[in-house]
């Protein structure tokens, strides 16, 4: 028996217990077997505060003013000579690059057929993480992951991790100091290998399911939060000159669009919740879509867009769409960015990948192409846009 969770208050005491363990990937095991969201207990607790390392506050200032626009500027170029970029694809190929860099996936500089081939990898792997969600036949998917995944080891996880001991080697001679190493997940669990319990094949999904986790869910932000814009901005060109409206704009369709709907464990004891009780071995499914729009926290208007809306005291303006509890996302402040205070100066602000990417899309001219609607993708039963054409002001 499945027991169903959709109120707010409901969710977030679900989440918070501890004894009630990650299950939404048992399909996708090929891929999620013994990777972090789908630790428990101890081995999670260690394998989240080494991984955790990497994303200090520092980190998100470096990454937002160095890494980032460099990103973004080879990214985007191609697209601005030719005026047309469909936001999905888009989003894949300049999100890829990025989440390659903090994982700690090397790749050659300046290579389209690395940034090609990794994100068919990513397609791939996404859609065998959902399986449970997926609409066409789900062994194959399972096979061809697996090849992907040899791939994977073979052309990228392999050639990382030989550099990075290398780099490792020169730091114990005196040739390199600690802050010419690189800032990724790869290089802090190379350095606490013999602490973590981490076989290779462990380790290369570790790198699959990083690279998913941190460019997957952004992909899908970037297109709602750009098909919400439109919907309800008279002008979005003029959200550029108004970034803290930008980001509630992308927090707010976080809220209505949450990357994973629902949120699944199973309990490994009798679990008593304020509103339910649940027995051992039953499976809680946690519906994060139906939480956010939860009217008695987020008012009459909750299904709809309204980044203007007023929040009541403590309430997030993306609701539980990172999860909250031991598999809290952990990289929230990298795609969405800090909550701005009465005081916050905008030219100081972190805004999170998502903001910056739609600001500077918007500034050259982002609009629907009017020949071309856009079509949510059919092979998952998800609500994930599968293309969305736009065109850019004429260079
Ligand atoms: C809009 C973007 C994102 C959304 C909506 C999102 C959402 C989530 C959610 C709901 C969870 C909890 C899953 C659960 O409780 O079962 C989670 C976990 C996680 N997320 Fe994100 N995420 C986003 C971006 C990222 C990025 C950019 C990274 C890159 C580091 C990331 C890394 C992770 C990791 C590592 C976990 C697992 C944490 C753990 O199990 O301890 N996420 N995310």
């Amino acid at each position: 028996m499945t027991v169903v969770i959709s109120d707010y208050a409901g969710a977030m005491d679900a989440l918070r217990q501890r004894d009630l363990r990650q299950s939404l990937y048992d399909e996708g095991a090929v891929i999620m077997s013994r990777v972090l969201v789908n630790l428990h207990g101890e081995e999670h607790r260690q394998r989240r505060l080494v991984e955790s390392q990497v994303f200090r506050r520092d980190f998100f200032r470096y990454y937002e003013t160095e890494v980032f626009p460099r990103t973004l500027e080879e990214c985007l170029s191609p697209y601005l000579a030719t005026g047309r970029l469909d936001l999905v694809e888009f989003g894949y190929r300049v999100l890829v690059n990025l989440t390659a860099d903090f994982t700690g996936i090397d790749r050659p500089a300046n290579s389209t057929d690395a940034t090609e081939t990794l994100m068919a990898m990513l397609r791939l792997f996404s859609r065998t993480a959902i399986l449970a969600h997926s609409t066409v036949d789900r062994d194959a998917i399972r096979r061809e992951a697996l090849d992907a995944l040899d791939t994977f080891e073979t052309d990228f996880v392999k050639p990382s991790i030989a550099h990075r001991t290398m780099l490792l080697h020169d730091l114990d001679n005196g040739r390199l100091m600690e802050g010419d190493l690189p800032r990724d997940i790869l290089m802090v669990l190379l350095r606490k290998r013999s602490e973590l319990d981490l076989p290779d094949d462990v380790l290369t999904r570790e790198m699959a399911f990083f690279a998913l986790a941190g460019a997957h869910t952004s992909i899908h932000t970037l297109t709602h939060a750009v098909h919400e814009i439109f919907q309800w901005a008279t002008d979005p060109a003029a959200l550029v000159d108004d970034p803290l409206l930008l980001q509630r704009c992308v927090l707010e369709s976080i809220r209505l669009h949450p990357s994973s709907p629902i949120a699944a464990r199973r309990s490994l004891c009798p679990v008593a919740l304020d509103t339910v009780s649940i027995d051992e071995g039953e499976r809680v499914e946690i519906s994060l879509e139906m939480a956010n729009r939860d009217e008695r926290v987020f008012g009459t208007d909750a299904a709809s867009f309204n980044p203007q809306r007023d929040l009541g005291k403590g309430i997030s303006p993306y609701g539980l769409s990172f999860g909250m509890g031991m598999h809290a996302c952990l990289g929230l402040n990298l795609a969405a960015g800090t909550l701005p205070r009465d005081d916050t100066d905008p030219a100081q602000h972190h805004y999170g990948t998502v903001t910056l990417i739609i600001r500077e899309l918007l500034a050259h001219g982002l609009h629907p192409d009017p020949k071309r609607p856009p079509a949510k993708d059919p092979t998952t039963a998800r609500d994930l846009w599968g293309t969305y054409p736009t065109l850019l002001d004429a260079p």
